[in-house]
């Protein structure tokens, strides 16, 4: 009885939690584009769930290596779950937006140029989707934890990559046109001199790809050193 009592304290409060970082980064895009763009509808909210999500996801792959680094962050550790369900969730819902709600700004001719990245979110999602519904326990029990931990980490991995090709492969152009100047203020853009929004968005998801990597090669490093 106590058990059950302890284990649903931890998963509400791993909601909360969860609710509250994503609900800061969130905000913090939120304003961050309303300041540049001056106004704020669906178009933007687009922008700020397909970021939100993916900033979650980065989050969710560096608490591991982190938590064993710094102790303090190991009582972070039962979000990730949480994190992670919650970033499929908003990036769920770019996804129904950007098909669904913003025929104006992306209609099908819009997708008929730009099949390599919505490819490669399409992929990512689908890998998400994957990984959630292999979550389930009986699923968990069927494969045993070992193997399932390994398809959870892997397909992590991979869908964060692709969602990092989604974002790279479709913004590269107007981030290279911010660059040179060539982004004027308009009705649609108030302060042109902003960086774009989703720059942060790639500047978050190398930093994961860099402490990752770092982490592999450490580990690397500390196994060698080890007496065989
Ligand atoms: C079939 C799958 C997907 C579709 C159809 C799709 C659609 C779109 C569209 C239309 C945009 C352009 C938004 C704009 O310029 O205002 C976009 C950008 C973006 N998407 Fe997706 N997306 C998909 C998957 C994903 C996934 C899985 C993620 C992340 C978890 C994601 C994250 C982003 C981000 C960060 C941007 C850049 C936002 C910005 O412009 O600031 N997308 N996506």
């Amino acid at each position: 009885m106590a058990r059950r009592k302890k284990t649903s304290v931890t998963h509400s409060s791993g909601w909360s939690g969860a609710f509250m970082v994503a609900g800061v980064v969130f905000a913090l895009f939120s304003l961050y584009l309303f300041a540049r763009r001056g106004y704020y509808n669906v178009y933007i909210i687009n922008k700020v769930l397909g970021s939100t999500a993916a900033v979650l996801a980065g989050i969710t792959l560096i608490m591991g290596p982190i938590a064993r680094r710094t102790k303090d962050m190991i009582s972070f550790l039962p979000l990730r779950k949480e994190l992670g369900l919650l970033a499929l969730w908003l990036a769920l819902l770019h996804i129904i937006t950007s098909v669904l709600f913003l025929p104006n700004k992306f209609p099908l001719s819009w997708y008929q140029k730009e099949w390599l990245p919505i490819a490669f979110g399409a992929a990512a999602i689908l890998i998400w989707l994957g990984i959630a519904w292999l979550s389930h326990e009986k699923h968990i029990v069927r494969l045993g934890p070992r193997l399932w931990r390994q398809y959870q980490s892997w397909g992590g991995r991979i869908a964060f990559l692709l969602i990092f090709f989604h974002l790279v492969v479709m913004k590269w152009p107007g981030w290279l046109r911010w660059w040179n100047g060539q982004v004027k203020t308009s009705s649609e853009l108030t302060n042109p001199n902003y960086p774009p929004a989703s720059l942060f968005v790639l500047a978050a998801m190398l930093l994961v790809v860099v402490i990752r990597t770092y982490n592999r090669f450490r580990k690397r490093k500390i196994n060698r050193s080890l007496p065989s």
